[in-house]
């Protein structure tokens, strides 16, 4: 876990990953964060955590998923991105960061929502504008990469699914149209991630993921099994650890890819995510442990995240989702 990693043109300290966590601190008409979220990712960098995948910002407006979600829709919102990674280097120069930017399609919270199914050629073309201009403020806010949110039910997630894309046209499941065009114009700009949810092997996302890890190649490729439904187990429970993705990491490993694989979902320990690591993932992603105990990587760690998924809920009831059983404040 405490090994360095070279990703494209940046090395990371170690192996651990807090994957794109929404913390609900950002005001919910503009997205501009409050001064919580500054401080949750201040404490974040004290906790020697490699490299921190920020919450899912949106692209536009009319890509804003939840309430309180942080925007990167507009210029005005670079200094909000810039401060944040300012204040996160101040503490850790060490420190990677990562800008994962998302339009949250038929799953939006607002009333012009894009539906890949009947969007017009023309809005698929701003929204592949949106990516771009977007990718460019996170350069300039001091981001080390950008992560595409390609997770169901997203817009891109949608348009890589067989079953959430009813397109016969260009824009069909099987092409891959909108993806490559996002992909193509946040190209050259910083190196690029992506994100794509696959709970099970035999799971159709995985089928998915299979295909786009052949045809595309990206500078670092995340997969998570979902915090919402109910978990595959493949290992044996190991001070809580459920490592989800087990069977998908030995089959990725099969296929001898040269993109560098974050695996993440279930994790609770540096000892639960050195077996991901012995089986072939190269970094490993913990989102609901590090609201329970962001310094877990440094403490001695005795604090055990339930799986509650209240933190999740909290969202959705456009709350914070701090973590029910964390009594300290941020420290
Ligand atoms: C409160 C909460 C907020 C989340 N926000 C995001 C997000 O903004 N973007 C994203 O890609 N995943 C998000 N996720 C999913 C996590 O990144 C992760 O894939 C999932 O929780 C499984 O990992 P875990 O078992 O370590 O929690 C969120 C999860 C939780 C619990």
């Amino acid at each position: 876990m405490f090994n360095k990693l070279q990703i494209s043109n940046f090395e990371i300290e170690n192996r651990s990953v807090r994957a794109a966590t929404a913390t609900g601190n950002c005001d919910k008409l503009t997205g501009i964060p409050d001064q919580k979220f500054y401080d949750i990712y201040e404490s974040l960098s004290r906790g020697h955590v490699g490299l921190v995948i920020f919450e899912h910002a949106f692209v536009s407006l009319r890509g804003k998923a939840d309430h309180n979600q942080l925007g990167i829709h507009d210029d005005s919102m670079t200094q909000y991105h810039a401060k944040v990674n300012q204040i996160m280097r101040a503490v850790n120069d060490k420190i990677r960061t990562c800008c994962q930017l998302a339009h949250a399609g038929a799953a939006c919270s607002v009333e012009n929502k894009i539906n890949l199914n009947t969007a017009s050629v023309q809005e698929l073309d701003e929204v592949v504008q949106q990516y771009k201009n977007a990718a460019i403020r996170a350069k300039s806010a001091g981001y080390d990469c950008i992560q595409i949110h390609a997770s169901n039910p997203f817009l891109l997630g949608q348009s890589i699914s067989p079953q959430l894309n009813s397109r016969s046209d260009s824009y069909n499941a099987q092409d891959f149209k909108l993806f490559r065009q996002v992909l193509d114009s946040v190209s050259g700009i910083l190196p690029i991630g992506v994100k794509i949810q696959c709970d099970g092997l035999d799971a159709e996302n995985t089928t998915v993921l299979f295909k786009l890890l052949k045809e595309f190649k990206f500078h670092f490729v995340e997969i998570t099994g979902s915090n919402q439904i109910a978990p595959v187990r493949t290992k044996v429970d190991l001070n809580g650890d459920q490592y989800y993705n087990q069977k998908v990491i030995m089959k990725l490993k099969q296929m001898h890819l040269d993109q560098p694989i974050i695996v993440t979902g279930g994790f609770q320990t540096v000892e639960g995510a050195n077996i991901a690591l012995n089986d072939g993932a190269d970094m490993v992603g913990f989102s609901r442990k590090f609201l329970r105990n962001d310094k877990f990587l440094i403490d001695g760690d005795k604090l055990e995240c339930k799986k509650c998924n209240q933190c999740f809920k909290n969202l959705f009831d456009y709350k914070e989702s701090c973590c029910v059983s964390r009594q300290a404040k941020i420290i």
